[in-house]
């Protein structure tokens, strides 16, 4: 069977006092520490003129993939300094591949990119995030269909990891979607050692649903840190995932 992952979402953490809260997870149980990265969209005019001249797709309008700004590169490289936990890194940004290098270089583990943004380039992403030493996924969003990872997950040189959202990307604390669970079990049936992480709304109370759908890799953000014994919600994620 897979194993599981809790992945305790840092997102939900004191970030001013991010080392000393990734410790505290990882002494409460937690197998991966998942950081969410949103950040601006990178924009010069050269790619504005690329975009209207040629409508080069790769080049894309200046829009945000999600209406918040967290942390970057520079954030992580600052948290490797103070553990060796594997940092499951979760790209909510337009154009990932310009990520790669310098997450690479902070020390991330994980890199998990976005289909909607990435769908004439993963191929070239998913081999500079080996090539750097990382751990390559893909996630989608709720309105995302299933079959759009598909071609990913049997490509010759795959991703690792799929990471099916189950509240739309953007803020923690907000309610699990469990019509997402058809979309887990669908990868499930085809990819029996997968690994399928879930992300959005988990705690003790939707945990079920998902486990029996078949993830095996839990994010969790508020449940955990709001939680008066987090140990205790990451016992209860991974027994689920382990029955
Ligand atoms: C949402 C992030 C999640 C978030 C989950 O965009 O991808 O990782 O922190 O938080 P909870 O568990 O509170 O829904
Ligand atoms: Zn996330």
């Amino acid at each position: 069977a897979v194993k599981a992952k809790i992945a305790p979402s840092m997102l939900s953490s004191d970030f001013a006092n991010l080392a000393t809260e990734a410790e505290r997870m990882l002494l409460c149980g937690a197998d991966w520490l998942h950081m969410d990265i949103m950040v601006i969209y990178l924009f010069s005019f050269e790619k504005f003129r690329l975009f209207v001249l040629f409508g080069d797709l790769r080049i894309r309008p200046p829009w945000h993939f999600v209406p918040n700004l967290t942390i970057g590169a520079p954030v992580i490289e600052s948290l490797r300094k103070h553990t060796k936990a594997y940092l499951d890194c979760h790209l909510m940004v337009t154009n990932p591949l310009d990520y790669v290098e310098a997450l690479a270089k902070a020390g991330a583990s994980g890199f998990t990119f976005h289909i909607e943004v990435s769908k004439d380039n993963w191929r070239e992403l998913i081999q500079s995030i080996k090539t750097k030493g990382m751990r390559p996924g893909v996630s989608l969003k709720p309105g995302t269909p299933i079959e759009e990872v598909y071609a990913l997950v049997e490509d010759e040189n795959p991703v690792e990891m799929v990471l099916i959202m189950t509240v739309e990307p953007g803020f923690g604390g907000q309610k699990f979607m469990p019509e997402m669970m058809d979309k887990v079990r669908a990868l499930r049936k085809k990819y029996p050692s997968l690994d399928i992480e879930v992300d959005g709304g988990l705690g003790p109370s939707t945990i079920e649903m998902a486990t029996s759908a078949g993830a095996n890799c839990i994010v969790a953000g508020s449940s955990i840190f709001g939680a008066a014994e987090p140990a205790k919600v990451i016992a209860i994620l991974r027994e689920s995932v382990d029955k």
